[in-house]
């Protein structure tokens, strides 16, 4: 989206969040939601965002870094005001900037490019994002003339009983000419209910001048949604999983209980895999076809499945491979580790990755058998169709074809329990 600048509002209190933290970096699925506002953006191919901050900035600039650039407002007077401190960045600058709510995470980024193709396509000078609700209650409201077309957006606070019937409600998504919008930001006042500079404002100034604006009616109506308090960022984490669920069952993986599968952002599953329930499968992870997952099933960040593959009850992994009909059916941890094609590993084993310092490597070839309760210390390599004895804690490399076993031997004292 070339020439395309995106601004996200990033400096609210969030009071009703109740908490020492920012609002923007309360996390929906392992995300902050400020980031998942800029990665909206960037998916919507808007490269140059800026982001404006201000209570709890160093928190928010933690978490999207250099991802961005940063416009600060020390004082929080408002919407209109928030987008007023990134003038210097629009200065000069032609085309279209896309204003959006910095607690509004789970917009898709397919609307915001149609948002901006409307805008484009119609010749508009401001247009904005809109959904019916039944509840309108706290929105601004779209009031529209007698043609149907955007006049301004009431707030709550300052509309009157008859604008307060209004269900057609501004999500606080725009997108703007940045000349004409620079123009507005000037003539904008707080002379209103919150005394705040409001940039739903700018709308009407538009219109006063006789330049042309309008609004999308949003097709899904949670998309919109923003977080206010913990509820509602449980609300908006069920709204995402579900959907992501979705994706993936239409892609052809099977989900026993969507209401227990926690999936979250770029995962690849293949056809056929099958994810019983109570599964949590993270970030940057990719699972082969006809896989059986769970139930119970731990998977954490960067771990990558080959095709019939089975992980089973209680087993947690993290940054492993997995390698063609492996199994790790039960009570398992496998963390740094890669596991070859064809292995079974027995209940209750588990890496010993991390020494309190370092995280070491686990590597086990193809066609090995791990007996039950096995530790492996490591690091610790394993070679092809190498069998280790039930309750081994191994500490040294086993070669190819090999037996290992690292228990004590059994005593049996015979008699020993004989009372006379
Ligand atoms: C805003 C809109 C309202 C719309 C609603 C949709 C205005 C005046 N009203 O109201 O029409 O229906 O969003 O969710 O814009 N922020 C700043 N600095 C400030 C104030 C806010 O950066 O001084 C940021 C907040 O961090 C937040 C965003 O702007 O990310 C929206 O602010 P918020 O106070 O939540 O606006 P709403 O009252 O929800
Ligand atoms: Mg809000």
């Amino acid at each position: 989206m070339e020439n395309t600048i995106a601004i996200v509002l990033a400096a609210g209190k969030g009071t009703r969040m109740k908490s020492e933290k920012s609002k923007q970096v309360h996390k929906i699925l392992g995300k902050e939601i400020v980031l998942r506002a800029v990665e909206n953006a960037k998916k919507a191919g808007i490269e140059d965002i800026i982001a404006v901050v201000g209570y709890k900035k160093e928190q928010v600039q933690a978490v999207l870094k250099d991802s961005v650039k940063y416009a600060y407002q020390d004082e929080m007077l408002g919407t209109g005001h928030a987008v007023m401190q990134a003038k210097e960045y629009l200065k000069g600058k032609t085309g279209k900037v896309v204003v959006l709510n910095g607690d509004v995470p789970i917009l898709r980024p397919e609307t915001i490019e149609k948002l901006i193709e409307k805008s484009n396509s119609n010749k508009e000078y401001a247009t904005l994002l809109s959904a019916i609700y039944d509840n309108p209650y706290g929105y601004g409201r779209i009031i529209r003339d007698d043609g149907g077309n955007v006049e301004a957006i009431v707030e709550e606070k300052d509309a009157d009983e008859l604008q307060k019937e209004i269900k057609e409600i501004n999500a606080g998504i725009y997108c703007f000419d940045i000349q004409e919008l620079l123009k507005a930001l000037d003539e904008i006042n707080n002379d209103n209910a919150s005394g705040e500079y409001y940039i739903t404002d700018v709308i009407k100034i538009m219109n006063d001048k006789g330049l042309k604006t309008g609004a999308m009616i949003v097709e899904d109506n949670t998309e919109i949604l923003g977080v206010n308090d913990k509820v509602q960022l449980e609300i908006l984490t069920k709204i995402l999983r579900l959907r992501i669920n979705a994706e993936h069952m239409k892609n052809g993986v099977v989900i026993e209980d969507t209401s227990t599968t926690y999936i979250y952002d770029d995962v690849e599953i293949g056809t056929d895999t099958v994810i019983h329930p109570n599964t949590t499968i993270k970030s940057n992870t990719k699972i082969g076809s006809n896989c059986e997952i769970g139930p119970n099933a731990y998977i954490r960040e960067n771990c990558e499945l080959a095709n019939n593959v089975k992980i089973g009850n209680c087993v947690e992994i993290k940054k492993t491979k997995i390698g063609e009909g492996s199994k790790v059916p039960h009570f398992i941890y496998l963390g740094d580790c890669e596991v070859g094609e064809h292995c079974n590993i027995g209940c209750g084993t588990i890496t010993c990755n991390y020494d309190g310092f370092n995280k070491s490597r686990t590597e086990i070839g193809n066609n090995v058998f791990v007996g039950s309760n096995t530790n492996f210390v490591a690091p610790v390599k394993i070679g092809d169709n190498a069998f280790i004895g039930a309750g081994s804690t191994i500490t040294e490399d086993v070669p190819e074809y090999a037996l290992a076993i690292a228990r004590q031997r059994q005593i049996n004292k015979e008699n020993w329990n004989k009372k006379d």
